[in-house]
């Protein structure tokens, strides 16, 4: 990019950007442009459009080139601009943090198409005596406990992340969406920080589950910028799953829900590792938009 041929439009120079980034092997060439230049000018992308033959000054120039550069690089766009959209709602990301994926929209709507009558409404005026109690296994960023709180207003949470920076995040994110008094969050491995009581109305979890030999056919945008420990899940990517699979009963009501997001190829395994237990009398998949089976659901049973 010339900065002598100044001035430059947002029109000109999101033209001029999606050819470099096409060029340069830059994966959603035109998307990654607006969505860059919206965030250096501060705009939405559809003003970009209404505004388009606004010149940039020459320091909204030098700031923007700085982006094009990282994203040229491979960095996602998402830790450029720091956000991310996840069911409708803004989530602050950094690189300590997982990129929400839609994929994980199916988890929640499992969730909802499940459990949202019963949890979701409230059983009686005023505060619950016995608060119903949900956990997210793997909080990340929150994008799975911060959207499932502000649809089940009558469930108190508790959020567990190895990582404390992701804690930190998510916290943040919860603040911002006004569901932060409603979930304790706690550093720890899977459910240890927990005596195995039954008190869980819902547990859901989207553990890494990335097989060992997958990881070098990760594209570079993921691999080289996206946390390692929330991707990889040991040889065949079912480390983390299995063991959360061993001890959900533990922890589930009966009656209780437990909600898994699992990669291509796992749900089968996953639904095995639960049916061993023996303590669940409902297990079914639900399948992505691709039509994966990405999400497996069990319900605990009322005997054992
Ligand atoms: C795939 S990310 C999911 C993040 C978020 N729930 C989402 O859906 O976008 C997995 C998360 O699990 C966390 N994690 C990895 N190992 C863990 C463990 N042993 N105990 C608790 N959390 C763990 C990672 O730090 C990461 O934040």
């Amino acid at each position: 990019m010339s900065t002598t041929q100044l001035p430059w439009t947002i029109l000109s120079l999101l033209q001029w950007t999606t050819g470099y980034f096409e060029e340069n092997g830059v994966s959603e060439p035109r998307a990654s442009a607006e969505i860059l230049l919206a965030h250096t000018l501060g705009l939405s992308r559809l003003d970009l459009y209404l505004r388009h033959d606004q010149p940039l000054t020459p320091e909204e120039l030098a700031r923007f080139k700085a982006l094009i550069v990282r994203r040229r690089l491979g960095e996602p766009v998402a830790y450029l601009t720091g956000h991310k959209e996840f069911w409708s709602l803004d989530f602050l990301v950094t690189p300590a943090t997982l990129i929400p994926r839609p994929e994980t929209e199916v988890l929640v709507e499992a969730v909802l198409e499940v459990c949202g009558g019963e949890a979701g409404e409230p059983r009686s005026p005023g505060p619950p005596l016995n608060p119903l109690l949900a956990l997210d296994v793997g909080v990340g960023s929150g994008a799975l406990v911060v959207a499932l709180a502000k649809e089940l207003p009558d469930l108190q949470w508790l959020a567990v992340d190895i990582s404390a920076a992701a804690l930190q995040v998510v916290r943040e994110n919860a603040r911002r969406h006004g569901v932060g008094e409603r979930i304790a969050f706690l550093q720890g491995d899977l459910l240890t920080p927990f005596k195995p009581v039954p008190c869980l109305r819902l547990l859901v979890a989207n553990l890494p589950y990335v097989p060992r030999v997958e990881w070098e056919q990760l594209p570079r945008e993921i691999r080289d910028y996206e946390p390692r420990g929330a991707l990889l899940g040991g040889e065949d990517g079912l480390d983390l799953i299995k063991q959360v699979c061993a001890q959900a009963h533990h922890y589930l009501q009966a009656g209780g829900w437990l909600g898994l997001e699992v990669g291509a190829g796992q749900a089968g395994s996953v639904m095995g590792f639960l049916d061993n237990t023996k303590a669940y009398d409902t297990l079914k998949t639900v399948d992505d938009y691709q039509g994966i089976p990405r999400v497996v659901l069990a319900k605990r049973s009322k005997r054992n």
